[in-house]
């Protein structure tokens, strides 16, 4: 795989494919940029060395519809406050003769940004005759979309097959790095928390980690369909009924390669979310018919901080409770500390996660957090992504 510095852009067309699905409010304003800052480096690069830019990205899901809420033009506004040294011209659609005539005209050094991609149902399906579209007039594709390689769509790699030069940008280099870091050559003792509301979304994850972590902490909701996989009473707890059998067998594999897959100890319940309150801490089983589980008790952050603080390798995915309520956010919170206070290479990913680093002020003492949710567990699952392997 090819990467910027091995390529030379100076006057050609370079199509960038970038994640800015950002958050929009109401008032369709950015909530979080985060996206856009982490692709900045790979666009000022391309910008000072020649590049006629055209950008790329999807927000949201729009299904193959146009839809005013789901613009990218909120981030074009951004991108010209941000590159006040450039021109940043917003297409009014993906592709057509109005779209490739703008990228016909643009002038070294310029930047051309792209319609939401999913505004057509073809990128979805990575239809060819789309893609060879998308690729019209360019003759180098940068992919430094990391949040959205896990995606076979046509931006990501369909693309790929019409454009001969290809590199991955500085977000995608930096991510793989970081993540080739635990899933190739791990220190040990690895230790992987996973947590979350469902295990669907895991089941890859979690069936490659017991191959390769050495301790599996879980929290968050996803814990009940173990715990209830098990035969204990979960009361009112989130459960996948149609996952139990996977969960039981995932627990069997652990319990085969040696692996501690621990769940938790104790419980915070409550009698619903809305009511922001704790009923009760519980630390045996069957949990009261009424309850549900929303956080892990004071004795699994205990438990937890010991395996923990022993890692020399880190990976965590998922909230431990449902830590946008204060009240319930003690778990996740704690966790966040004890993994920024250790000494392991520790690499966080996923939406939720973040947030959680962000609220426990913590985010420069993590090795590193990924823009990637999806992306960085089926990378940790996989070892690569459909996107990575169409650069090669
Ligand atoms: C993400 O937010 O994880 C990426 O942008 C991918 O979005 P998607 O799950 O809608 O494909």
């Amino acid at each position: 795989m090819k990467f910027l510095q091995d390529i030379k852009v100076k006057g050609k067309a370079v199509f960038l494919r970038v994640d800015f699905n950002v958050p929009l409010d109401e008032n369709l304003k950015i909530r979080d940029e985060t996206r856009i800052q982490a692709s900045l480096p790979t666009i000022k690069y391309l910008l000072e060395n020649g590049a006629r830019l055209v950008v790329t990205s999807h927000l949201g899901r729009p299904k193959g519809q146009f839809n005013p809420k789901m613009s990218l033009k909120p981030v074009a506004e951004r991108l010209r406050e941000l590159l006040t040294e450039t021109t940043v011209i917003m297409a009014p659609d993906v592709i057509g003769p109005e779209v490739d005539q703008l990228k016909a005209n643009l002038k070294e050094g310029e930047l051309l940004l792209l319609e939401n991609v999913r505004f057509y149902k073809e990128e979805t399906d990575n239809d060819p005759g789309f893609s060879e579209k998308l690729a019209e007039g360019c003759q180098v594709f940068v992919n430094d979309a990391f949040g959205s390689c896990h995606r076979a769509h046509a931006s990501v790699v369909g693309v790929a097959a019409y454009i001969p030069e290809k590199a991955a940008g500085f977000l995608l280099q930096k991510e793989v790095e970081h993540l080739s870091r635990i899933t190739h050559n791990p220190e040990k003792p690895y230790v992987a928390i996973l947590g979350g509301a469902k295990i669907e979304d895991k089941i890859p994850v979690l069936e490659s980690l017991v191959n390769k972590a050495d301790v599996m902490l879980i929290g968050g909701a996803m814990a009940y369909t173990f715990i209830k996989a098990q035969g204990r009473g979960v009361g009112k707890s989130l459960v996948e009924e149609d996952k139990l059998e996977i969960a039981a067998s995932i627990m069997k594999k652990a319990e085969e390669k040696g692996v501690k897959f621990i769940l938790p100890l104790d419980h915070v319940l409550t009698s619903t979310i809305d009511s922001q309150e704790i009923a009760l801490v519980a630390d045996s089983y069957p949990l009261p018919e009424t309850l549900m589980a929303v956080d892990i008790g004071p004795k699994t952050i205990a438990e937890y901080e010991k395996y923990i603080k022993s890692a020399r390798t880190i990976f965590w995915n998922g909230p431990l409770g449902v830590f946008e309520v204060k009240a319930f956010s003690k778990g996740t919170v704690e966790i966040a500390r004890v993994v920024a206070d250790s000494a392991a290479f520790s690499v966080v990913g996923g939406g939720d996660s973040i947030a959680a680093i962000h609220q426990a002020g913590v985010a420069d003492r993590i090795s590193h957090i990924s823009t990637g949710g999806g992306a960085s567990l089926e990378y940790i699952a996989y070892g690569t992504l459909p996107g990575i392997e169409a650069l090669k």
